[in-house]
This record gives structure tokens, C-alpha cells and sequence, in this order.
């Protein structure tokens, strides 16, 4: 089943059952300073949550979502994402636990015919309510129930609605497991895989973590796509489902390079891959690359993807820009991507040429001090020289610390930010002896 096939599936499912279902909303958040990007199908839904909107009771979206919290990870792990897609059915003080439950049971094992016997659920550790509808009403069996702390089962976005959750997995089988007897789900390997999240939202959280009852309680649930249409098509790697191997098959066409020849090359294609669908989705919604903020996050991972390339798929000319049609075209159920086509690709190809000419000198030049430390049997980058690359070459520290990390080697970030901030020092210095003059 295709991901385009799932995502409707979805959406038909909840219309079905009475749920407004909306087109997703901007990617950029709207009236809301705590969020440099929506990260969670319900961020756009906070008001409703909260009481303050009540106009609908029930909603399903399909929404584009963007992480920055594992921004390193992307390309080196078979689940991490910057942007991906959330597929979610919310209620605002209407139905609760026992209807989100049924029908997330009745979706998953009916329409999308997922194999009870590999399906595990988790419930917070204090919910017998929701253990119950599992094990009672569902027909769960208690092996395949597990009962977890906050950590697992608590869900919250920083500030706003929050409440406990109940999630859902697959069985992948042993063979990706730890071999731990005890292994279920909640453990830190990859046998159980978490695809759907059931949060019970009845607090609403504030900036200190104080937990306030919310007048009404409301759903929550979570599913990411990339995740369901993997394991929809019998693949245990997000980046082998339909959307990502048709990115790939155009990065492979460009830089004539195959994915399966090498793990680099495959992590090299999933980060250009991953970060040029993001830099797609957030620059038609209108965000830019910057040096603050969320222009410095779609900077950051700009310039990740053009190192990648660059290192390891051969690319010392802009090449990203042209993988955005195929994005347009792949993900055509955001059709802002194809209208704002030419304004995407321009500003990532400027962004791409003024930064391979940094790149170059500064992976040269980190390659020869590289080489000198491990002459001198050493294995950190001391922070003067981390410093000197990036006052004085512009080259990021992020990518000097990347680089080493593929040569083995650390960087003395204390170093590095002491010098950081001597330089601050005389800069007000020079700063106050100017209005002194
Ligand atoms: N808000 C929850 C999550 O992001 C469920 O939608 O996982």
C-alpha cells in the first residue's frame, strides 16, 4: 500500500466517523512564539485544546510536522526525520478513551490489516481505564500489554495540552531485537517499533511544568507516515518506503552514484534526501534560510545536505535545487510545493553556491589538521583551531564537529566556546572604546 493510499485511508476512516478533516495547516506556526516550527499534528489545534476556540469537536489532519531536536541523527538511522507527516484524529471535549481506542484498533487491524498477534500497546503506568478498553473491550491479551512510566507515557509539547498516552506497536521480530528475554515494548532496541500515539489530553502544562486539569478532556493520537507506509510495505527502514526511493532514484540519476553501494553513500542520500524535502515544505510556507531562529535551523540543515553531497556523492556544484520538482511532484497533496517551484529552488541554489566556496577551504583546511593531530597521536580538535575555522572561514562548528566525528576524532567544545566568548569580550571592548571616543 502506497503512502498517498494510507494517508487517505486515514482521513476517509475519520471523516467516516464524523471528524472535520482539513487540509494540513502551514508548517510554520501561527500566533504561537513557543514553536520555531509545528512539530505535532495538534500544535495548530492548541485553542481548541484549550477551550478558547469551540467551533468543531472532532478533526483529522494529515500534517506536516519538522523536528530540529535530532537534526545529527538524520541520515545515520533508519527513523530519524526534520520533516515528516502526522497523521492525527482530535477531539475537543467530545469523545475520549474508549472511542479513540476502538477506532485506532478498528483502523489498523481492519482497514489497514495489520496482524493482531504483532500488535503491542503500552498504557501509563497509573491508567487502568485505558488497560482495561485494551485488554476488555479490544481483546488485547495481557503479553501483549505493557504498562510504562512518564518517560514513555506521558506526552506533553513543552507548554500546553499534555496528558497521558497510550501507544501502539509492531512486532519487527527477534531478529532486530537485543535478545533480552525481557525485551517488549519500551525497550531501547529496534524489535518494537512505536507507531501510533494516543494521548489523553487533560492537562494543560505551563512553562514550570505545573499541570492544570483542562475544564474538558480531549484526544490526541499521532501517527507518523513515513513509519506506517514502511511498515506497510514489509520494511523495517523509513527511507525504503515509496516516498523516499522515489527522492532517491532522482539523487541517484544526478550524482550517478547508486544508494546501496556503500553505508556512506546511503546516509549521504537519506540527509539530502530528508533535508531538501524540509527546506521544500518550509520555504513554500514561506520560512527563509537565516541566521537566527528557524532560518538558522533550514541554514543548518542546508548546509548538511551540500556537505554530504559534496563528501561523499561527488557534488562540488549546487545540485540540491534540482531534487525539488521530484519532492513537488512526490508530495503533489501539498500543491503550495509546485506553486511556489521556482522561488524554492532559487533560494536553495543561492544558499547552495555561496556555501560550497566555504565548504571547500574549510574542509581542506580542517583535513590538514586533522591529519597533523593524528601525526602527533592525538584524537580531539583543540577549540582555537574549531574557532579559527569558524571566525575566520565561516565554516560552522556543527560541521566541523560532523566531520570529526567521521574521522574518529572529538572537538574541545569548552575550548572552542572559551574562545568564543574572548572574542565577545573584544568585541566590547572595541565596542566601548568607540563610544568612549
Ligand atoms: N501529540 C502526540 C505526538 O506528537 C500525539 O499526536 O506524538
Amino acid at each position: 500500500m502506497n503512502t498517498a493510499t494510507i494517508r487517505s485511508k486515514f482521513l476517509d476512516f475519520f471523516g467516516r466517523q464524523h471528524h472535520v478533516v482539513k487540509n494540513s495547516f502551514s508548517i510554520l506556526p501561527q500566533d504561537d512564539p513557543t514553536l520555531l516550527f509545528i512539530s505535532a499534528g495538534m500544535a495548530p489545534f492548541k485553542p481548541y485544546f484549550l477551550g478558547l476556540k469551540t467551533d468543531i469537536k472532532r478533526a483529522a489532519t494529515c500534517q506536516k510536522c519538522f523536528r530540529t531536536t535530532d537534526i545529527d541523527n538524520v541520515g545515520y538511522t533508519f527513523r530519524h526525520h526534520t520533516f515528516f507527516e502526522m497523521l492525527g484524529n482530535f477531539s475537543f471535549g467530545d469523545y475520549f478513551k474508549k472511542e479513540a481506542i476502538a477506532w485506532a484498533w478498528e483502523f489498523i487491524t481492519k482497514d489497514l490489516g495489520l496482524p493482531k498477534d504483532r500488535l503491542h500497546v503500552s498504557v501509563h503506568h497509573s491508567d487502568d481505564e485505558a488497560y482495561q478498553i485494551w485488554n476488555r473491550d479490544m481483546g488485547v491479551p495481557a503479553d501483549h500489554l505493557v504498562k510504562l512510566g512518564d518517560k514513555d507515557n506521558f506526552w506533553t509539547i513543552g507548554v500546553g495540552p499534555s496528558g497521558p498516552c497510550s501507544e501502539i506497536y509492531i512486532d519487527q521480530g527477534p531478529a532486530l531485537g537485543c535478545g533480552d528475554p525481557k525485551c517488549a515494548p519500551g525497550c531501547d532496541c529496534a524489535r518494537y517499533l512505536e507507531f501510533w500515539n494516543l494521548v489523553f489530553t487533560q492537562y494543560n502544562r505551563a512553562e514550570d511544568g505545573t499541570l492544570t486539569p483542562l475544564e474538558k478532556k480531549n484526544i490526541d493520537t499521532g501517527m507518523g507516515l513515513e513509519r506506517l507506509a514502511a511498515i506497510m510495505q514489509g520494511k523495517t527502514d523509513n527511507y525504503d518506503n515509496d516516498v523516499f526511493q522515489g527522492i532517491v532514484r532522482h539523487v541517484e540519476e544526478i550524482t550517478h552514484r547508486r544508494y546501496n553501494d556503500s553505508t556512506q553513500i546511503r546516509t549521504a542520500m537519506r540527509v539530502v534526501g530528508d533535508h531538501v524535502r524540509a527546506l521544500s515544505v518550509a520555504l513554500a510556507d514561506g520560512a527563509m534560510p537565516g541566521n537566527e531562529g528557524r532560518g538558522y535551523v533550514l541554514r543548518k540543515i542546508l548546509r548538511r545536505a551540500a556537505r554530504f553531497g559534496y563528501r561523499y556523492l561527488g557534488q562540488e556544484k549546487p545540485f540540491l535545487y534540482q531534487i525539488v520538482p521530484t519532492i513537488s511532484r512526490i508530495l503533489d497533496v501539498y500543491p503550495e510545493i509546485q506553486q511556489n517551484l521556482d522561488h524554492v529552488s532559487r533560494v536553495i541554489h543561492g544558499e547552495e553556491e555561496r556555501f560550497l566556496v566555504t565548504l571547500k577551504t574549510g574542509s581542506e583546511i580542517l583535513t590538514d589538521f586533522i591529519g597533523r593531530l593524528r601525526k602527533d597521536g592525538k584524537a580531539e580538535l583543540d577549540g582555537g583551531r574549531a574557532f579559527l575555522l569558524h571566525d575566520t572561514y565561516g565554516f560552522p562548528l556543527d560541521l566541523t564537529r560532523e566531520i570529526c566525528r567521521e574521522e574518529k576524532m572529538t572537538v574541545d567544545e569548552k575550548g572552542f566556546a572559551t574562545e568564543l566568548e574572548k572574542q565577545r569580550e573584544r568585541e566590547i571592548g572595541r565596542a566601548s572604546c568607540r563610544e568612549r571616543v
